[in-house]
């Protein structure tokens, strides 16, 4: 397994360029299994989670065309299904996998998914896909690790009314490509507003589909026959250029941000800003931030979008450890997500959990040691400790990283750090 190691202390200075959203790209590719016609797709990210949805895709039987592999523009032609099986070993490493069900049963009439994995943050059921989809007349049942779905008699689901109990991305995203080859009007209430949800939207609009409420947590759909292809390109990821920024921060560098979307960062930029990091926008695709040698700490909850990004709460944590006073991170999203505090303890962090809640009190002064990743994210918090920790920092199971984030080691050297992937022996 590949590690990373890192030597702190370096304020990192000049421009980054932010990739593809991980997540909206998902649901983008997932969506090319609603229609038998090419959909193109630009702007994806070359991360371990693509590759792993590409091959998920192939593997139902869409043709998944790229120049190289991996690569940022692919097609998808889902000319035929194959009974769109999705199996375990493909998705094993991969919740969003889920996101192929929706699609699969509303174009095939049938679908069987393997129960996802993912990141070990917590229980992350997908109850909430299952009885979505069963109110619009699947038949749903669980065996041996699969969930199979099928269409009522005539093979087309059936519009719906349906209350989320609760605030789910993807089973928002899930039940919307559903609902666009349904028979009738489907209401989804209570839906997730984050903009991957409303950049899928654009491209099912594309598609053919016909989808009212964008941005809004009621949508309304009305489902057609058929939909076509599309050509579509993804948003920028702003869990990278989050990251960036807490990075540019935390080392009192220097950083421009390019090619991003500042608009969707209003929560993690307030943030910022509270704690003493000044972010300027020059323009509508572009951010800079200066660090300061006087970060102040500040609380942070997180929440459903608008509100502040549970994807970004580990690397908050690594900017509060600097942070002068004690800032108080309240996760309520996940309940098992605070994985990257005990080993942010272990470089000198002073922290301590308390159920949801994490207190952090700063500054600390970190030391680099060896420290292990947890998830995808956690793993971008550690990386953001070691930047500021003296001497060596070793990240073990950078895999996590590596399916979320393009060529963070890269980036990260252009910009100065001084951090190399250590490649493991055994392949
Ligand atoms: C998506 C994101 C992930 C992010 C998360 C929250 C993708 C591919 N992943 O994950 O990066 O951290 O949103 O912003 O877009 N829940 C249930 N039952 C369900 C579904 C969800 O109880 O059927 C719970 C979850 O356990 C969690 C909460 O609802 O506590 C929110 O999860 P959800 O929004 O579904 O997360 P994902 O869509 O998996």
């Amino acid at each position: 397994m590949d590690r990373f190691q890192i030597r702190g202390g370096k304020p990192l200075h000049g421009t980054v360029t932010i990739s593809g959203a991980k997540n909206s790209a998902l649901p983008a590719m997932a969506a090319a299994l609603l229609t038998a016609e090419p959909v193109t797709l630009h702007n994806i990210p070359m991360v371990r989670d693509i590759i792993t949805m590409a091959r998920l895709l192939a593997f139902m039987s869409a043709r998944v065309t790229t120049t190289d592999f991996p690569a940022a523009d692919y097609t998808i032609e889902a000319a035929t299904l194959n009974g769109a099986v999705a199996p375990y070993e493909l998705v094993k490493t991969m919740r969003a996998s889920i996101l192929t069900l929706g699609p699969a049963v509303a174009r095939a009439g049938i679908a069987h998914v393997s129960l996802p994995g993912g990141c070990s943050i917590g229980a992350r059921p997908v109850d909430l896909h299952v009885a979505a989809l069963a109110k619009m007349g699947a038949e749903i049942s669980t065996d041996h690790g699969y969930i199979r779905a099928k269409a009522p008699g005539n093979g087309r689901l059936k519009g719906a009314h349906i209350i989320f109990e609760k605030i789910t991305v993807t089973g928002t995203e899930n039940l919307l490509m559903a609902a666009t080859l349904a028979e009738g009007e489907t209401n989804l209430e209570n839906c997730a507003r984050e903009p991957e949800v409303t950049d899928l939207i654009h491209l099912l609009r594309k598609m053919g589909a016909e989808i009212h409420g964008d941005d809004t947590s009621t949508l309304r759909i009305r489902g057609v026959e058929k939909l076509h292809g599309a050509i579509h390109s993804v948003i920028p990821d702003r869990i990278e250029a989050g990251t960036f920024l807490v990075a540019g921060a935390i080392t009192g560098g220097d950083l421009t941000i390019t090619n991003c979307a500042p608009a969707h960062l209003g929560a993690v930029i307030a943030k910022l800003e509270k704690a003493g990091a000044p972010i300027e926008t020059p323009n509508a695709t572009t951010l800079r931030v200066r660090g300061t040698k006087a970060l102040a700490a500040a609380d942070v909850t997180t929440e459903e979008y608008p509100g502040f990004a549970t994807d970004m709460q580990a690397q908050y944590m690594a900017l509060a450890t600097q942070a002068e006073g004690t800032s108080v991170i309240t996760e309520t999203i996940f309940e098992n997500r605070f994985l990257h505090a005990s080993e942010m303890m272990r470089m000198g962090a002073n922290i301590s959990i308390e159920g949801r809640r994490a207190v952090v009190r700063g500054p600390a002064k970190l030391t680099g040691t060896t420290v292990q990743a947890s998830d995808l994210r956690a793993s971008a918090g550690l990386v953001l400790a070691g930047l500021v920790a003296s001497g060596e920092t070793i990240i073990d199971r950078v895999y996590h990283i590596d399916r979320g984030y393009e060529r963070i080691v890269e980036k990260l050297q252009a910009v100065g750090a001084d951090i190399e992937r250590l490649h493991s022996k055994d392949g």
